[in-house]
């Protein structure tokens, strides 16, 4: 079987992660992170080779890695979307700001548009009640959120 030259590139990078925390107590998490950080999710391939680098069970690398929202087991769109439906957000109409944006994006929560542009996820608070309905762009808070304003915002994002 033919390896690809992407495929060799994960590999390495991969190698470089493990070696700079080998014999380190609690190197999961931060090469899990690192990982991400360098290929923008976790592929089962990525975590079964962090598996096999730091001689855990493979079990335990997925464990980790579905266990913490940190972490994320598929690809991503270049924009992230969060919506959030906590308490604050979810009595002043989160969900009709939830459903607007996932009629205009095509998508659901969790998934990503056909384009990878954006990511639609729902988040349980996102520390900013006051501002509630809130929802974070990437690193960026927009609060008091309706549907209109949600419509706004990705007609903003798109151009
Ligand atoms: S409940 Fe939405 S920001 Fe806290």
């Amino acid at each position: 079987m033919k390896t690809s030259r992407a495929t060799l590139q994960r590999t390495d990078r991969i190698k470089e992660i493990i070696e700079k925390y080998r014999g380190e107590p609690g190197a999961l998490i931060p090469v899990l992170q690192e990982v991400q950080e360098a290929f923008g999710y976790l592929s089962r391939d990525s975590m079964g080779q962090v598996a096999e680098g730091l001689g855990l069970p493979r079990a335990q690398v997925f464990g980790v890695a579905s266990f913490y929202a940190q972490f994320y087991l598929k690809p991503r769109g270049q924009n992230m979307i969060r919506v959030c439906l906590g308490t604050a957000c979810h009595v002043r109409g989160a969900e009709k700001v939830l459903a607007a944006l996932g009629e205009a994006l095509g998508i659901g929560p969790g998934e990503v548009t056909a384009d990878g542009k954006f990511t639609l996820e729902r988040v349980a608070c996102l520390g900013t009640c006051g501002l509630a309905p809130a929802v974070m762009v990437n690193e960026e808070i927009h609060g008091r959120m309706d549907a209109q304003r949600a419509e706004e915002l990705l007609h903003s994002l798109r151009n």
